[in-house]
């Protein structure tokens, strides 16, 4: 075998290899494509971003903590450009914490260190999660999806609480947050 011979077959057997890794990348996107738009994700809520502030469940008034006569935590969070309202939450430890959040402009989305908190805030949706946080102390919650210029200063935080203590402060029904006032 002359040396051409063996760089010819080593190229064709290189070309195989491309030709099997681009034909499985376009089949994952034609089979996820279809399945998607045959089938979108269960349980899709939608909400009017350009309403959100005046009326239903994102008013001011009603953003923070709350917890039901039957104990149940809900945490009720806008997205902004470049801020989160509230900017601190409040949550028990050890009680399972359901979030709800939705954005007023642009895709905005966080994390809470630490955790398994992680959910993408789109305009129009609203996203939902349960998650437990096992101990008191205190996360930072980044904006992590590239919303403008500011995105990099778009921070919460939040501050996880022995649950009796946040039962005497939640326990009245009202919605509470850690901003200082
Ligand atoms: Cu909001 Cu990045």
């Amino acid at each position: 075998m002359t040396g051409e011979t063996v760089a010819a077959a080593a190229e064709r057997r290189w070309a195989i290899v491309v030709a099997l890794i681009i034909a499985s990348i376009v089949a994952v996107m034609v089979v996820t494509g279809l399945h998607w738009s045959a089938m979108p994700p269960s349980r899709v809520e939608t909400i009017d971003p350009r309403t959100l502030h005046v009326k239903g469940e994102f008013v001011e008034a009603n953003l923070g903590t709350s917890m039901s006569p039957d104990g149940k935590v809900v945490v009720r969070l806008v997205a902004q450009q470049y801020s989160f309202h509230p900017p601190c939450l409040l949550v028990p430890a050890g009680v399972p914490v359901t979030f709800r959040g939705t954005s007023t402009d642009v895709i905005h989305g966080f994390l809470v260190a630490g955790t398994n908190a992680n959910v993408m805030l789109v305009p129009g949706f609203v996203a939902t999660f349960t998650t437990t946080f096992r101990k008191p102390g205190e996360h930072a919650m980044p904006c992590h999806e590239y919303c403008g210029s500011g995105h990099e200063g778009m921070w919460a935080r939040v501050k996880v609480i022995p649950a009796d203590e946040f039962r005497t402060r939640a326990g009245r029904g009202e919605r509470v947050s850690c901003v200082p006032r």
